[in-house]
């Protein structure tokens, strides 16, 4: 994909949608000025439960004019950060195979293309690429570019790009049958690799990004949510859960960087217990598509919130 046509995909994929069409378009030229200097417009390199790329046009009504650093503590798959493309970012997840793979795209993403055209989207080949964690002595003696490429062709063959793993450690998302899955996207990974070249990049828990947060910065926060029914309860991106002590934990480091003078910003579900803990800040509603039903055939809209400080 040359200049020219990644913006204007990017345009065209944008316009039209949400009720500030006009100061959309303006912030999208802005942007693809900006990504003029990375050649292609990069996105997100992983399918990613949660992820915000279709909230993008309501979100965007709530980011903040001007920042100076931008801080992602629950990044996946970056919607925003790619989004954004901002000169300056730290961005943080928990989840250590990830931010390998983004680690590896940003310093080695010759080698990584090499060893991704190698893969096969085959039933057979997927499962015995999968299984490797089952024999920690083999799995351990891989490389970090090993174990990014395996974790990004999982993500784009294995059924709906979830990322699940049992209480072992070990993924266990079965094969997606997908008739044609882009599992080394040659141009994206190389847009992706030049976002990330000024990109701090740290695996750990969300509380980390106090020790990067100053005044004036911006910081998005997209937890796994609250769950408020039974079909939405999927919050194992790691081994562990998100519990509701952890939701408190997230809410002092939010009035912590409050306080700090930063612009801070927050996803989660329209839920009471949301609704009670931040009430003394910006609480505004966005409509999400998702599915409705526990048998994951039906979507529908559904409320969530974006929660912001004064800024
Ligand atoms: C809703 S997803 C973020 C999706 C992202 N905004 C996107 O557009 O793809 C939540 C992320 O939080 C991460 N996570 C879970 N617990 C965490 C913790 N304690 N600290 C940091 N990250 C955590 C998960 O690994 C997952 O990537």
């Amino acid at each position: 994909m040359n200049e020219k046509s990644g913006t204007q995909k990017s345009l065209l994929s944008y316009t039209g949608k949400g009720n500030h069409k006009n100061r959309f378009i303006d912030i999208k030229r802005e942007r693809n000025k900006r990504a003029k200097y990375i050649v292609d417009v990069p996105k997100p390199f992983l399918k990613w439960a949660g992820g915000k790329r279709q909230l993008i046009s309501q979100i965007d009504e709530y980011l903040p004019k001007t920042f100076n650093k931008y801080i992602e503590p629950f990044v996946g798959g970056g919607a925003i950060f790619f989004y954004l493309l901002p000169k300056q970012a730290i961005l943080i997840d928990i989840n250590k195979d990830l931010i390998n793979s983004y680690n590896i795209i940003k310093n080695e993403v010759s080698a990584l293309i090499e060893l991704l055209k190698k893969h096969k989207n085959e039933s057979e080949y997927f499962h015995q690429i999968r299984n490797i964690d089952r024999n920690p002595v083999v799995y351990n003696k891989w490389s970090d570019i090993e174990k990014a490429s395996r974790n990004i062709f999982m993500n784009r063959c294995c059924f709906n790009g979830l990322y699940r793993v049992n209480s072992k450690g070990q993924f266990n998302v079965p094969f997606g049958k997908y008739k044609n899955p882009n599992f080394c996207d040659v141009e994206n990974l190389k847009a992706v690799n030049k976002a990330l070249k000024n990109v701090v990049l740290v695996s750990a828990s969300f509380e980390k990004c106090l020790d990067f947060a100053e005044k004036g910065d911006f910081i998005y926060f997209d937890p796994p949510y609250v769950p408020i029914s039974h079909s939405s309860n999927f919050t194992s991106y790691t081994t562990g859960n998100f519990s509701n002590n952890d939701q408190y934990r997230l809410f002092e480091v939010f009035k912590t960087l409050d306080n700090r003078g930063c612009k801070v910003m927050l996803s989660n579900s329209y839920s009471d217990f949301i609704l009670k803990i931040y009430k003394n800040y910006k609480i505004n509603v966005l409509q999400a598509m998702r599915v409705i039903n526990s048998d994951g055939t039906k979507r529908g809209k559904i409320r969530e919130v974006l929660i912001t400080n004064a800024y």
